[in-house]
């Protein structure tokens, strides 16, 4: 990905930066609407993995809709070109101005998480005389399989609404003249690499819709949210997923009427592989069991390593074609232990001043980015841009 032509024009850019291949953004957007297209199904991309208003603005170019969870990515979404019947807003912790914001704005629907919320937004909406359209958003209990911390589809998460509170739900809906029930709504966690976790998924959600239909209720719109997985070991093996094999697994596994739609909800898999935090070697420290590279960037523009342990691989774009390979812990400038990318990692032997990619972070890297220790924001490039 970074031949030499590209690594020139990094030169004079202040770092740390975030880079974006463009072209492989528009490659993977093409291949997802594809597939999309092919299997009947309508994208709603997650821009909490990179809400960057370029990189939105491609994504929307490209005919997705939006997933926010919050007021100010419904704000960010609206701004950046999203038609408000493409926003579905979901969220545990909804604030009344966030949903007043919402409901003022006619978003397509709100992905509801519990029945009091459910009552929240029937008084607000009464109070603005609209009628808000909700999706339920169910707990399935299904296991994905991947980082605790990004699990969400247990019943020991705080996400969605349980099974056996579906009854009570349905009758706070049918007391609430604000409220349209047009979908259910599924999000099971991230990162997810065993596609099994998604057929087990459709399996719950299939006796669900039994559930519904069996009381007389229809609901349009299935949303199963997002989650597919990344490669971050080989993020250039196949950089844009497959999203045909993913569509058709729902296909193959969901019993939905011909006249319910299928809504799915990606961000990581849309973003990630396209991104690169670009960072200078500050200094190479040498100790007692290991070597230290200090980076200018730190947990402040990747939180991912520091949070969930997670692996990205690293590449010193300037000291490539150096023989020697050492093992380095790799960390960045930020006042904490955690503020580590990787531990006893091969790399070229490697100075100050040389250049690193920290790949696989176009997704929950810029969007998750903090001012602690009162750090500058690292700005961000498209390619195009250089
Ligand atoms: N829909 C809902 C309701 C979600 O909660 C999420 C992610 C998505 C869609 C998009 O999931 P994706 O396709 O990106 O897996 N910060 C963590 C990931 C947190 C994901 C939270 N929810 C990380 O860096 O791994």
């Amino acid at each position: 990905m970074f031949n030499a032509s590209l690594l020139k024009k990094f030169n004079g850019i202040e770092t740390p930066f975030y880079y974006y291949d463009t072209k492989l953004l528009r490659q993977t957007l093409d291949s997802a609407q594809r597939a999309a297209k092919k299997y009947d199904i309508e994208l709603h991309y997650a821009l909490k993995a990179n809400a960057n208003k370029q990189i939105l603005k491609l994504i929307k170019d490209a005919g997705f809709g939006a997933d926010c969870v919050s007021g100010n990515e419904v704000k960010r979404a609206s701004e950046c070109g999203f038609k408000a019947d493409k926003i579905v807003f979901a969220g545990v912790g909804k604030s009344d101005s966030e949903i007043r914001f919402a409901i003022k704005k006619n978003i397509f629907c709100f992905n509801c998480e519990s029945i009091d919320e459910l009552k929240v937004i029937n008084e607000i909406a009464k109070s603005e005389n609209k009628k808000a359209r909700v999706a339920l958003r169910i707990n399935p209990n299904v296991n994905a399989h991947t980082h605790h911390y990004i699990t969400t589809g247990l019943e020991e998460n705080k996400f969605g609404i349980n099974a056996w509170e579906l009854e009570e739900t349905l009758k706070t809906i049918h007391k609430s003249k604000f409220l349209n029930l047009i979908g259910l709504h599924f999000h099971i966690g991230s990162q997810i690499t065993d596609l099994t976790v998604f057929k087990n998924l459709c399996l719950k959600v299939n006796d669900m819709l039994v559930w519904f239909a069996n009381r007389n209720v229809f609901v349009e719109n299935i949303n199963l949210g997002g989650g597919l997985g990344v490669d971050y070991y080989h993020p250039d093996k196949s950089p844009v997923p497959d999203f045909e094999n993913y569509f058709s697994l729902f296909r193959k596994f969901l019993k939905t009427e011909p006249n319910q739609k299928l809504h799915l909800e990606p961000g990581r898999a849309i973003v990630a592989q396209c991104g690169s935090l670009i960072s200078k070697v500050l200094f190479v420290k040498k100790g007692v069991q290991t070597n230290f590279i200090i980076l200018d960037a730190g947990m402040t523009e990747l939180l991912r390593p520091a949070l969930y342990q997670s692996y990205h691989k690293m590449e010193n774009l300037t000291g490539a074609k150096r023989k020697e390979s050492l093992k380095y812990d790799v960390t960045g400038p930020i006042c904490e232990s955690s503020d580590c990318f990787g531990k006893a990692v091969d790399l070229p032997e490697t100075k100050r001043g040389d250049i690193l990619a920290i790949r696989t972070t176009g997704a929950y890297a810029e969007s998750m980015s903090l001012d602690y220790n009162l750090r500058n924001r690292a700005k961000a490039y498209l390619a195009e841009d250089l």
